[in-house]
């Protein structure tokens, strides 16, 4: 009963309104939920472009121009949104008592994500040096090992794999896994639940699907609770062995908030990495002539991650809302408003990016994309993300050169994350022989 009041509050009231929305034809509204929009929405977004840079559907503001999504996202006029459906109205409030917690969630208090500052700030100083531009760059050599390995395993699957499963997503998680000294031989497992739990960024999930995520919720934040427990008995040199320390050492986190963060950063590693070299792959396969481009310039690399960030982008909306009356980029937006800023969108403006729905390896401002958000919640992992893309893909084309896709891969069905759950490849040529 209380899980389907939490449903309800959490999610039905959301799903309401997307019916509403659906009724009358609304684009963004059908934008959430029609799978042929949530394969392809580049088409759509222009459509939505053409009518606007701030779009109301009468709940919520849509930006899609890069400098609004931008401003939006840096202006402290505006916070997070704490909980999927807002703050609840008072007459729900009583709904919300019975309703019960459920499992803690990255999409709500007090993941760092859901958070606003102070505490925010309080969070985010604990975790930020390990994840600096210099203690990413120590940690290359590691991934690139860890990429040979996952390929020679690979090697011995052909000549056909599915690149997401045995590659794409074990890359990351391994990387993460050895940051929080969480046992690599978990990582399956963690990847399963940290996949169910991410649809908690989702809103207007369905009840069955809801119930999953608190399934894996519950499995997951579980897990690390015990976890935390043997770090702090048997503490070493990692990340979570620090936070125990500054939890217990100077009290300066809750059991609640060290939990919420820990989690977060187990998650966040792999759950938009896989989809960053899942799509890169993609895009490499269906551009030939820019992984020739690569292959004859290999210093391109970096800067054709930026573009797959771009291009694709792993994260396609956030949002915000308005703490206050404030205007941002010339448009006025009143306190408690919802504004979703797409910034899958915002990285295809063509004020910003020429020629915006071209894949091109050698753009030369790729790395003006806000794949990463801007302002307080700017990516902790972006340097970490953006090296083991580079890794990730570059040893694969380098290992596999003839590697093809093999039929039609399939989708994740999920919003706010862009990316592949299954990617047939054939390895190379010769295998085959
Ligand atoms: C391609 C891969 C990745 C993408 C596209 C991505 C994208 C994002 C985005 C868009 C946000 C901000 C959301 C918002 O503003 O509402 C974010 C926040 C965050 N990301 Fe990533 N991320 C990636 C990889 C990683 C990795 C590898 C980590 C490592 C732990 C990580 C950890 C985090 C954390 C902890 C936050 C919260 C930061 C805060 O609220 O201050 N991410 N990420």
């Amino acid at each position: 009963m209380r899980r389907r009041i939490r449903w309800g509050l959490r999610h039905g009231l959301i799903r309401f309104a997307i019916r509403r929305g659906i009724k009358t034809g609304d684009l963004g509204t059908r934008l959430m939920v029609e799978p042929e929009l949530l394969a392809d929405p580049f088409p759509a977004y222009e459509q939505l472009r053409a009518q606007g840079r701030l779009l109301s559907n009468g709940m919520v503001l849509t930006a899609l121009d890069h400098d609004l999504c931008v401003a939006v996202l840096r202006s402290p006029d505006f916070g997070v949104v704490g909980n999927p459906s807002g703050q609840a109205p008072a007459p729900l409030r009583a709904f919300e008592r019975l309703a019960g917690r459920g499992p803690l969630s990255p999409a709500e208090p007090p993941s760092m994500l859901a958070t606003d500052p102070p505490d925010h700030t309080r969070y985010r100083k604990l975790v930020s040096r390990a994840f600096s531009a210099k203690a990413v760059a120590g940690l290359r050599t590691r991934a690139e090992e860890i990429a040979a390995e996952l390929l020679d395993e690979m090697a011995t699957h052909g000549p056909t794999v599915d690149v997401v499963h045995e590659y794409a997503s074990l890359l990351p998680a391994t990387v993460i896994a050895e940051m929080l000294g969480a046992p690599v031989e978990m990582r399956r497992q963690l990847l399963d639940w940290g996949h169910g739990a991410a649809n908690s960024l989702d809103a207007g999930l369905g009840f069955a699907d809801f119930l999953d995520v608190e399934h894996d919720l519950t499995a997951l934040y579980g897990w690390m609770d015990s976890h935390l427990d043997e770090v702090r008995r048997n503490p070493g040199q990692n990340i979570l062995s620090d936070l125990v320390h500054a939890r217990d050492g100077e009290g300066r986190l809750t059991d609640e908030e060290l939990l919420s963060i820990a989690v977060l950063l187990l998650a966040a590693g792999f759950e938009t990495t896989v989809n960053l070299i899942g799509n890169g792959i993609a895009q490499l396969t269906g551009h030939p002539e820019q992984l020739a481009l690569l292959r004859a310039d290999p210093a391109l690399w970096p800067n054709a991650v930026e573009e797959v960030l771009r291009y694709d982008s792993p994260v396609q909306r956030t949002g915000r809302v308005a703490h206050r009356d404030t205007e941002v980029a010339g448009e006025r937006i009143r306190a408690g408003q919802l504004v979703l800023t797409l910034v899958g969108a915002a990285n295809r403006d063509p004020q910003v990016f020429a020629d915006p729905q071209r894949f091109d390896v050698t753009r030369a401002n790729a790395g003006d994309h806000v794949a990463f958000s801007s302002g307080v919640h700017y990516c902790l992992g972006a340097a970490l993300a953006k090296m083991e893309g580079e890794v990730g893909l570059r040893a694969l084309f380098d290992r596999f050169p003839d590697l093809v896709p093999v039929g039609t891969p399939q989708r994740r069905k999920a919003r706010v994350l862009r990316g592949y759950d299954a990617m047939t490849v054939r390895l190379t040529a010769s295998v085959d022989a």
